[in-house]
């Protein structure tokens, strides 16, 4: 059984000052602020009020701070599910069935069917916000199509039924507090 979450709070200025304060005249600063901060938050996202925070901290402009955010796939500025399943839609795992795992995981989560462009780029979250379903580009180990990633581990030579065993798994957790 999956739990819902609603912790759409921004991180707390705590965190973030004992973060900026760790990072403070580092190289690669801002990335590794935020990196830490997204991490930091249940849902894995930078709230818009969290990145104000940030730029009135650092006295870094908001636009550029924002401009780093959504450059970096990285980084979310919408709330993630508890689980992030991420599809790879490249050409490799493309040709070796990405496309109909991908339709099957669409409808498993109870989302529309997906026209093809909309799956180049695609991120979105189960209302009750277990679930994120994602498309990438290419994770790199193509030899391995079609590719899934599932909470960060690799799993390659994917198929309906691995796939659906990999999902049973996460459904049989323990639930988390
Ligand atoms: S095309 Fe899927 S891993 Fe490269």
């Amino acid at each position: 059984m999956k739990h819902a979450q609603s912790l759409d709070t921004p991180v707390s200025q705590d965190f973030i000052d004992r973060v900026l304060t760790r990072q403070a005249g580092r190289p690669g600063a801002l990335l590794a602020i935020l990196q830490q901060v997204q991490n930091n938050h249940p849902r894995k996202y930078l709230p818009l009020e969290t990145l104000h925070y940030i730029a009135t901290r650092t006295a870094v402009p908001l636009s550029r701070i924002y401009s780093v955010a959504t450059f970096f796939a990285l980084f979310n500025l919408q709330p993630q599910g508890r689980d992030t399943v991420s599809v790879c839609r490249g050409t490799a795992c493309h040709t070796r069935g990405s496309r109909d795992l991908f339709e099957n995981l669409l409808m498993k989560f109870g989302f529309q069917t997906a026209s093809d462009g909309e799956t180049d780029q695609l991120s979105i979250t189960t209302p009750d916000g277990s679930t994120t379903l994602r498309t990438v580009a290419c994770f790199g180990p193509c030899a391995l199509a079609p590719v899934i990633e599932i909470n960060h581990a690799i799993f390659g030579h994917m198929n309906e039924m691995t796939l659906q065993r990999e999902l049973e798994a996460l459904d049989q957790r323990e639930p988390s507090k």
